[in-house]
């Protein structure tokens, strides 16, 4: 059933710059947070919609296209893998309603690599389970990381683009506000080994270094400077940029509603069956 107007579902909007636009699915999205979870007090859906959204576990999904011989017929061969992992979501970047959704990761992982390679440019598919109501959102689309150079520039990569380049002034803040809202024991896990190299003797040693330097921060001292620019260096935002939001309730009769990005301004959605 497609939709222009309706009731029980929001409409798209057409404004003319692209601070104005609040993508329709973003009212529901909202709508379908816990609010005896969020945070320490427990929010009212007004308090909800005037602010940022708490921090919520979601799967994020990468692909890896990975090209290797095969050994019985010598033939070139690609191998495509899907990825999938719990992230943290961190709220929506840029501005309270912008849509684009916030995660933050190491750049030593392989989800990095897999978001900024030219194979498998910033694709991503991301699905958020409230079980309190039942609901999924699914978003795909393409993402841009947002790191420090070698020289301390804060860089916004668009592999879907091919750029790397100096990130905006608005993009640099959201990048250092992601990084100090992060606890000192979150900030100090940015130092540990390489996440997925071999546990040896001396990551152990490094690693139970990290730890006594959590419970020293936790206990009030404060973190060496040197091990948070260390671990600032390995610090990314993942801005992920939905192009598909695949709504489902599955409470009764049910509902799905398929929401897509028309353009830079717009979104489109119908109804589909549950
Ligand atoms: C509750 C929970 C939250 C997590 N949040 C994040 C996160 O926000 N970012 C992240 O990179 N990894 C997070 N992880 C770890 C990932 O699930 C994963 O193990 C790690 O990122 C390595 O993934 P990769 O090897 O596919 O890159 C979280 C794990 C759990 C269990």
């Amino acid at each position: 059933m497609q939709h222009s107007q309706s009731e029980s579902v929001p409409h798209s909007h057409a404004p003319h710059n692209l601070e104005t636009i609040i993508p329709p699915w973003v009212s529901m999205f909202r709508s379908a947070f816990p609010t005896a979870t969020v945070g320490p007090e427990t929010l009212t859906s007004t308090q909800l919609s005037s602010q940022n959204l708490p921090s919520y576990p979601f799967t994020l999904s990468t692909v890896s296209l990975t090209d290797y011989t095969d050994d019985t017929t010598a033939e070139r061969k690609t191998l495509i893998r899907p990825h999938a992992r719990t992230c943290m979501f961190r709220g929506f970047a840029i501005s309270a309603n912008s849509g684009i959704l916030s995660v933050t990761t190491d750049k030593r992982m392989p989800k990095f690599a897999q978001l900024s390679s030219t194979k498998t440019p910033g694709i991503f598919e991301a699905c958020f389970y409230f079980p309190q109501n039942n609901k999924q959102f699914r978003f795909a689309g393409r993402s841009k990381l947002v790191y420090l150079s070698s020289s301390q520039q804060v860089i916004l990569h668009d592999a879907a683009e091919g750029k790397v380049e100096a990130a905006s002034s608005e993009v640099e803040a959201e990048f250092y506000k992601a990084w100090d809202s992060l606890s000192p024991m979150m900030r100090l896990s940015f130092c540990k080994p390489s996440p997925g190299s071999e546990l040896t003797m001396e990551r152990w040693e490094v690693l139970e270094n990290i730890e006594k330097a959590t419970d020293e921060t936790k206990a009030g001292a404060p973190v060496a400077p040197e091990l948070l620019e260390e671990g600032k260096q390995n610090f990314v935002l993942i801005l992920l940029g939905p192009e598909t939001v695949d709504y489902v309730d599955v409470e009764g009769i049910g509902q799905r509603i398929l929401f897509t990005r028309a353009n830079e301004y717009e979104w489109e959605f119908h109804e589909i069956c549950p």
